[in-house]
């Protein structure tokens, strides 16, 4: 029986293979390469010498989806197959709800048919409404671009298939801010354009890629004036999966869990630690606030611990560290 993994060639997809096939699964990776370079494969054949199946499918696709549904024996599926940019989500909210919404939609049909019924769900910390951290899985939901709404509309739609029928299992985990590479170097965050995100930023500006980091406002409601926000090292986020999985291999449920460290950084806490793990200073300047953001943001991650056994064993050194350290390894990307 193997693991079907949509998205896996993806950052966080890329670095849950690795997990899952250290672990001695087999695995089944679809992906149409629309935000990833089939490069990864080999990398991760690289770090693990494990061999697994690629399919380069859109999930959007059915007849191609359900050929790999009936040409493997698939006992779970982690879903991270999405498009994944804010800003892009606002200028195309069409192609964001097509993609996320209807691949899923699409996804869990096939799923059903061949009675595949045990799913982990990558939603996001951006389904929060308000910015009353720390966030549990309870706190109000509510989401302000067309991205965020696809991963509530998501949400909900699996609880709706869980409610209509309970021999369903699926897990629906909320990443906050995922950061860091794989220890070795080989995978990590493929930017190949100006990255929206705090850390490959970073990284870009360190290498010499980027003059320097434009801070997004100081004059927030913080210890320093800058967003505050929970930096998770992207190793224990595909750590988390692996819990996941295992508890609905064995229970029937529809729960949620956020993944995050419990812990708030600032931007200038970033910039610091940064430089203090590599020896590299960041040049910066401080601009406007970037609209939509909030001043803080981090998890109350207490429920995985106590439900899943999970916690993140990675503090900022290792995530700076590596993230450096891929960015070196791969001024390119892949
Ligand atoms: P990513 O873009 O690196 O990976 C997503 C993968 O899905 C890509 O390889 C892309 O080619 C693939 N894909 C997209 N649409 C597809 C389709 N229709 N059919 C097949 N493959 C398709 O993103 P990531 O950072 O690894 O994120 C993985 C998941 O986690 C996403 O669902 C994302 O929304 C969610 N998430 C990410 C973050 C983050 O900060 N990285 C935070 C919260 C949630
Ligand atoms: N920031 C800068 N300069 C940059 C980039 C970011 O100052 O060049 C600041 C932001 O203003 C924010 C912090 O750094 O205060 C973190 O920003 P990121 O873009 O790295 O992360 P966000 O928390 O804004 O967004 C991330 C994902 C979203 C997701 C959200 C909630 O990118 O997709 O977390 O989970 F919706």
């Amino acid at each position: 029986m193997a693991i079907l993994v949509t998205g896996g060639t993806g950052y966080i997809g890329s670095h849950t293979i690795v997990e899952l096939l250290n672990e001695g699964y087999d695995v089944v990776i679809v992906d149409n390469l629309s935000n990833s370079k089939i490069e990864v494969l080999h990398k991760i054949k690289q770090i693990t010498k494990k061999d697994f199946k690629f399919y380069e499918v859109d999930i959007l696709c059915r007849e191609a989806l359900e050929e790999i549904f009936k040409k493997n024996s698939i006992e779970a599926v982690i879903h991270f197959a999405s498009l994944k940019s804010v800003g892009e989500s606002v200028a195309k909210p069409l192609m964001y709800y097509n993609n996320n919404i209807v691949g899923t939609l699409v996804l869990c049909e096939v799923m059903n048919r061949y009675n595949v019924k045990k799913m982990v769900f990558s939603s996001s910390a951006t389904v929060y409404k308000g910015s009353d951290s720390p966030l549990t899985e309870d706190s109000e939901l509510g989401a302000t671009n067309p991205y965020g709404n696809t991963k509530l509309m998501i949400e909900q739609i699996l609880r709706d298939i869980y409610m209509s029928n309970n021999s369903w299992g699926i897990t629906l985990l909320r990443y906050f801010n995922p950061v860091g590479a794989h220890e070795s170097g080989l995978i990590g965050e493929d930017s190949v354009d100006t990255p929206n995100n705090l850390m490959p930023y970073i990284t870009q500006v360190a290498i010499g890629k980027r003059k320097q980091l434009n801070i997004f406002g100081d004059d927030y409601n913080t210890y320093d004036g800058t967003g505050i926000r929970d930096y998770v090292h992207v190793v224990d986020i595909a750590k988390g999966h692996l819990k996941a999985l295992d508890e609905i291999l064995n229970k029937n449920q529809c729960e949620v869990y956020n993944l995050g460290t419990g812990k708030g950084y600032s931007v200038l806490d970033i910039i610091y630690q940064f430089t203090e793990s590599t020896g590299i200073d960041i040049p910066y300047t401080v601009c406007n606030r970037r609209p939509g953001d909030v001043a803080i943001c981090y998890a109350d991650s207490t429920s995985a611990y106590e439900k899943l056994g999970w916690k993140s064993e990675r503090n900022l050194d290792d995530m700076c560290r590596d993230s450096w350290k891929w960015q070196v390894l791969n001024p390119f990307g892949y």
